[in-house]
């Protein structure tokens, strides 16, 4: 088995995160490893969710683990091609963050239930239902996939406020 590593997260704005990302036709070694990959350098941020143009890879691929009770068992998903079959009326909000967004933070309101297809890193198709954080976690991944981050969702202030933010401190990363 190959080491995984931990890939640089891109930082908002960028034209990367704004694109819509293409489908896998087929996984390969290539993409199992992206994936490994994205998983390692989501649980070392830490976070709960990581799309692929995050690490700057244009393609249809979102990994996720949202277990966060002490003690427990980690459940790393990889989800190639996810697409929502149904969502539910009832929503639901939650203060999101986001990798690509460090330290801020903002409510978001999401239909709280989802069902989700997608091709697992087998290629095997998987379908599941999603509730609570993993319902919110998915479709915020899956909006990453679509060039949507969550501060798309606030007022117009709020966003720009955030991306000025976002901005001064690539400035300072640069700098650095
Ligand atoms: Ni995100």
């Amino acid at each position: 088995m190959m080491a995984m590593s931990i890939r640089p997260i891109i930082i908002h704005p960028d034209p990367r995160l704004k694109k819509v990302c293409a489908p896998v036709p087929v996984i390969t070694d290539e993409l199992r490893r992206l994936a490994d990959d994205m998983l390692e350098t989501m649980y070392d941020a830490p976070g709960i969710g990581l799309a692929a143009p995050q690490v700057g890879v244009l393609k249809r691929l979102v990994v996720m683990d949202c277990v966060k009770e002490e003690g427990a068992a980690p459940r790393p998903m990889v989800l190639f091609n996810p697409e929502i079959l149904w969502a539910s009326e009832e929503t639901n909000t939650y203060e999101e963050g986001c990798l690509s967004i460090p330290d801020q933070y903002a409510d978001v309101e999401r239909p709280a239930e989802v069902k989700v297809r997608w091709l697992d890193r087998d290629g095997k198709v998987q379908e599941e239902h999603f509730t609570g954080l993993w319902a919110t976690c998915v479709q915020h991944e899956i909006d990453h996939l679509n060039g949507k981050l969550f501060i798309d969702y606030l007022k117009p202030l709020k966003r720009q406020m955030i991306t000025r933010k976002m901005i001064k401190l690539k400035r300072e990363k640069a700098r650095a």
